[in-house]
Parts: C-alpha cells; structure tokens; sequence
C-alpha cells in the first residue's frame, strides 16, 4: 500500500543553491544580451562587471560581436579589457557612449544605486552619466528599501588636502542621521586607499534614514574637499537581478 513503510519513492530532486558569483555572472551575461557590433561600451567595474567585460571579450573572440569600442571606469577594468583584447578609447575621442554595464553596492525600488565600494565612483560616473543606457546588474542581495540604510558604506571620494577637515564637514552635514564617516584605508598600516585618481575615500555609515537623496547629494557635492559620491541618482535605465529563482529585468 502507498503507505507502507518498504514503498520506495525517487527522491526529489534536490535543489539547486547557486553562489553568489554564480548570480552575478548570471546577471552579467544577462546584460551582455543588450550589446550589439558597433557600440561604444561604458564597461563597469567590480566582481559582477567583470563577468560581462569577460562575456564581450570571449564574444569578440568569437567574431560574434565585431566593433566595439570599450570605455573603462577604472584602471583595474583597463588591464582587464586589454588583456582580452577588447579596443580602448575615452570619453574625450568619444563622449557619447551608446550602453554602460556595472554593478552596484545597493539599488532603491527607484533604481537609484549606491556604487564605489570598489572605489572607482568617479570614473564610473563619468562614463555612467555619459551613456545612452545604463544596464545594472546585482544579485539580490543589492535591494534596498533605502539607500544607505542598510548599514554600510557611502563611499565619497574627496581631495587629499586636509582630509580629516572634509571627513569631519560630512560627518557634521548628516549629525541628524547619526552619521560616522571613516576614511578607508587597506593592509594592517591603515594606509589610506589611494583611488584611480589619486584621491582619498571616506565612508559615511548611517544610523537612520538620511532622508532626501537629492538633498543629500546636492549638500554632499557643495563641500569643497569632495571630488564626487557614490549615489547614483536617476541614472540606471535598467536593473538586471539575478537570485535563487531567477533574473528579474526592472526597467525606468
Ligand atoms: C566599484 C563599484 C562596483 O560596481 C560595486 O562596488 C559592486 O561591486 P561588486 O560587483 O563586486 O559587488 O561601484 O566602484
């Protein structure tokens, strides 16, 4: 009978459980799907990025992309995308770049990210804010209800000069928000982290909501000392998710 304890049932199959690598990659490979022969590519920087730049590489070498022209976003990315043979340029040859592709440390239900963990914000701006369409790609981990709400970093990459100045100007612009704001630094001397720029980091940590995020911006951007800050506000056209049961595209 069904229920006798001999009755031998296949075993279900056991679920699959993909890595975190493995969704970015997912992710990753999902944008690439938007490049097409001829284009000038923003190619963004990161874990997830490296996925895509890596994707482009072996489908040029496949002679299943042909002209492409990539713009990198950071030195890292640069060494990355000669190594595979995928031909340079920049922004000043060529300031109209037709698709971007990057990570992000947070994406808001608005698309707005939170970027430069990796440290290459400015770069990524640039390039970023120069594109006719910005594909993102996360693995879900990335959503946020809030930036900067989820207890890590907002990377703001500011001059050198007198560094503890602009550090302690930030933390006081965001007192209300119980803000700390910590300049990164790398390896057991604290060094400072140096960017592809030459400039330094700090990290703002927030313990409630900062409210705003143009406001933030705006008075963020207004402090002399500061270079840029990772908020990409309004910039994404498109969000790619890759989790455990599938990629979701979300789209401005
Ligand atoms: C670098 C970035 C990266 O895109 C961001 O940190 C996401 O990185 P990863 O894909 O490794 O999680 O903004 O400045």
């Amino acid at each position: 009978s069904p229920s006798s304890p001999t009755t031998s049932l296949p075993a279900p199959p056991s679920p699959v459980i993909l890595t975190q690598d493995e969704l970015k990659k997912i992710a990753a490979y999902k944008a690439v799907e938007y490049v097409e022969s001829g284009m000038v590519l923003g190619l963004g920087t990161g874990s997830t990025a490296k996925h895509a730049v890596n994707r482009i590489g072996e489908l040029l070498r496949q002679g299943k992309l042909k002209n492409i022209i990539g713009i990198p976003t950071s030195k890292m990315t640069h060494e990355q995308a000669v190594s595979l043979g995928i031909p340079l340029s920049n922004l000043d040859s060529h300031p109209v770049v037709d698709l971007a592709i990057d990570g992000a440390d947070e994406v808001d239900p608005y698309l707005n990210l939170v970027k430069g963990r990796g440290g290459s914000l400015l770069r990524e701006k640039m390039v970023e804010g120069a594109c006719r369409k910005f594909v993102v790609i996360v693995d879900e981990s990335k959503l946020v209800k809030h930036l900067g709400g989820s207890g890590l970093a907002m990377p703001v990459e500011i001059v050198p000069f007198c560094w503890k100045f602009t550090a302690h100007r930030l933390q006081k612009l965001f007192e209300e928000a119980g803000c700390v704001a910590k300049l990164r630094t790398f390896g057991e001397n604290e060094e400072p982290f140096v960017t592809d720029n030459k400039n330094y980091i700090v990290d703002l940590y927030f313990k409630k909501d900062i409210g705003n995020l143009k406001v933030a911006s705006d008075a963020i951007l207004r402090l002399a000392g500061v270079v840029e800050h990772g908020m990409f506000l309004d910039m994404a056209t498109t969000v790619i998710v890759a989790g455990e049961l599938g990629v979701t595209v979300k789209n401005k």
